[in-house]
């Protein structure tokens, strides 16, 4: 067993879609998506236990109440998020337990990540610093300034982050500590951990691994849950 913590970011302080429910507890099935994203954690074996970082004034919610799986068989416990991604992250960070020697990062808003995956992430972490999900690029991308075109990057080196993003809970708390220090804001936890030099293993996602931020997206997951990607 390589005991592992598990933190799902659900801060929802980002834009609202037309309801005014923060995104991670809209509802999917009958359920919160944080509630559907939290069951694809709870068959992994190595993970003991799952901290879900919101904002403070959804701490006492009944939107986060109804979220949190009734026997789970292990500790889910919640805390307030902060600013920016990173400042939640960090938040659930120092809250880890002392046992853990592996953190797995996950957004609150991908609820179809297929438990295996996040397993791999974990088991990568015998061979490099971290293990992140990732989806090759199936779109050109293009480097723009004022509205131009600059330079075309070749797509067959580009892969798109996603989550779980797993790491060696020493490596991640330094890259953190680096980055505050350094004011590095980051829109992932790799970037932090590449920062300082740390070697991060690539584990290809399947497309069913979407990150509900739009209405459009909401349609797709109700699809994939149709189809029965639960
Ligand atoms: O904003 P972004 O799309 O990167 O959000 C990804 C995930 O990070 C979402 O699950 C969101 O709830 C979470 N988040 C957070 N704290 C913030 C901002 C975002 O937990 N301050």
């Amino acid at each position: 067993m390589k005991s592992t913590s598990a933190i799902i970011v659900a801060a929802g302080s980002g834009t609202r879609m037309k309801s005014s429910v923060p995104k991670p507890f809209l509802t999917l099935d009958n359920n919160t998506i944080l509630y559907h994203t939290i069951q694809r954690f709870l068959p992994v074996a190595d993970i003991s236990e799952i901290i879900i970082v919101t904002s403070s004034q959804l701490l006492a919610s009944e939107y986060l109440r109804v979220s949190i799986p009734k026997s789970a068989p292990i500790p889910i416990r919640t805390i307030a998020g902060g600013k920016r991604r990173q400042d939640s992250v960090f938040n659930g960070l120092q809250t880890v337990n002392p046992d853990s020697t592996i953190v797995c990062i996950h957004d609150g808003v991908r609820p179809f990540i297929d438990p295996g995956t996040i397993a791999r992430t974990i088991e990568l972490c015998d061979q490099y610093d971290g293990a992140i999900v990732a989806v090759p690029s199936t779109n050109t991308l293009k480097e723009i300034q004022d509205q131009r075109i600059v330079k075309t990057i070749d797509r067959d080196i580009i892969w798109q982050a996603q989550t779980p993003q797993t790491f060696r809970k020493d490596i991640l708390i330094n890259a953190y500590k680096q980055a505050f220090r350094a004011k590095v804001t980051g829109t992932d936890d790799a970037s932090f951990v590449e920062q300082i030099g740390g070697r991060i293993a690539i584990v290809a996602g399947g497309p069913q691994n979407i990150k509900i931020t739009s209405q459009h997206d909401l349609l797709i997951a109700q699809l994939l849950l149709e189809e029965g990607a639960r």
